[in-house]
């Protein structure tokens, strides 16, 4: 199971959600099972590490992201992911007009797994540490949410 979080920048929301799914994949005894990635829509910071203040809000939930690299989405993420889960109705539009005919992932905003199938994780990056605090909330109960899903559908 290929699990790829998608946000605008790839340095805020998604390796963010990459960071706290992978721990709660760990804690859940699952990783031989689930693979994580995070990309960007845009190729603004590609080959960058995650902003700042998502690493310092990452840790202090004991959670280092600060080893990931920013990359690009791409049309091949369509055949290589089961689950490709934007942050928001604007990723979302832009994988959609990318989208193949036919494919292998499901598409879905990450929120829906928390209980929230309008749900944005809203954008952090012109805003202050609340924000970051906020989007790593969201991001753990949707964690959780997804986590309990593949567990019922394996
Ligand atoms: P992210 O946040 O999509 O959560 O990584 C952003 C980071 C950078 C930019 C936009 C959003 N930017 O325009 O550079």
């Amino acid at each position: 199971m290929k699990v790829l979080f998608v946000c605008l920048g790839n340095i805020c929301r998604s390796p963010s959600a990459e960071g706290v799914f992978r721990r709660a994949v760990a804690q859940a005894g699952l990783e031989q099972q689930i693979t994580v990635e995070s990309c960007g829509i845009g190729d603004w910071h590609v080959g960058h590490p995650p902003d700042e203040r998502a690493q310092a809000a990452a840790m202090r939930r004991g959670i280092d992201i600060g080893g990931l690299v920013a990359r690009q989405f791409s049309r091949e993420d369509f055949d290589d992911f089961d689950f490709i889960l934007p942050m928001d109705y604007g990723n979302l539009r832009d994988i959609r007009g990318m989208e193949p005919d036919d494919h292998r992932a499901r598409i879905e905003l990450f929120l829906a797994f928390a209980g929230m199938p309008q749900g944005e994780v809203p954008d952090p990056y012109y805003g202050g540490d609340r924000g970051f605090e906020d989007v790593l909330d969201m991001i753990e109960e949707a964690s959780r949410g997804l986590i309990d899903h593949i567990q019922t559908v394996a």
